[in-house]
C-alpha cells in the first residue's frame, strides 16, 4: 500500500514514532564521529580521521533521508540526540562505532518489522537499502577489532584443505 497516503496519520504514527528514534540515532552519529575524526590521536590518526569523517557524512546522508521520510508521513523530525560517546583511542572508538552500527542494525531491522506489518513495500525498500549499508559497517568494524591467531587465520587453498 502506500503510494501517496493511504495511511492515516494516526496509522503512520507508530512508525513516525520510530524513524525519529532512529533519526536521533543517527543524528547521535554525525556529532560522535565527527568529535572522533578530531580528536583521535597517534600514530593511526592519519587513517582513522578521514575514516570517522566518511561515516559521519553517512551518518548525515541517513539523517537526510529518513527526516525527509518522516516529514513525507506527516510527522515532525527531531532535532535530539543520544549521549555521544568519546574518546582519544582508537581501539575504544572503533568500539563505540561497532556498538553505534549494531544498533543501527537493530532499529532499522525493526523498523522494517513495523513496515511490513503495515504492508508498506516501498518503506520496507528504503529502509533496507539503508540497514545493508549498516550491516557494512558492522563487518568492516568487526573486521578491524578482530586479531584471528596466526594459525587459524591462515587462509587455506583448496589445494591445502585436500591435502
Ligand atoms: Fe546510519
Amino acid at each position: 500500500m502506500n503510494a501517496t497516503s493511504s495511511h492515516t496519520l494516526t496509522e503512520s504514527q507508530p512508525i513516525i514514532d520510530h524513524l525519529n528514534e532512529i533519526l536521533k540515532h543517527e543524528w547521535t552519529g554525525v556529532q560522535q564521529y565527527s568529535q572522533a575524526a578530531f580528536i583521535v590521536e597517534g600514530l593511526m590518526r592519519e587513517l582513522y580521521a578521514p575514516k570517522f569523517l566518511e561515516d559521519a557524512t553517512e551518518s548525515f546522508g541517513h539523517a537526510k533521508l529518513v527526516g525527509e521520510k518522516i516529514a513525507a508521513l506527516g510527522g515532525v523530525p527531531t532535532v535530539l540526540r543520544n549521549e555521544v560517546k568519546q574518546s582519544r583511542d582508537v581501539r575504544e572508538l572503533v568500539e563505540n562505532a561497532l556498538a553505534f552500527e549494531s544498533k543501527a542494525v537493530e532499529m532499522y531491522s525493526a523498523a522494517i518489522e513495523l513496515a511490513e506489518e503495515h504492508a508498506d513495500r516501498s518503506l520496507v525498500i528504503f529502509l533496507e537499502d539503508i540497514l545493508a549499508q549498516e550491516q557494512e559497517g558492522v563487518d568492516e568494524y568487526s573486521k578491524l577489532l578482530r586479531e584471528t591467531p596466526a594459525q587459524q587465520g591462515e587462509v587455506k587453498t583448496a589445494t591445502s584443505r585436500a591435502a
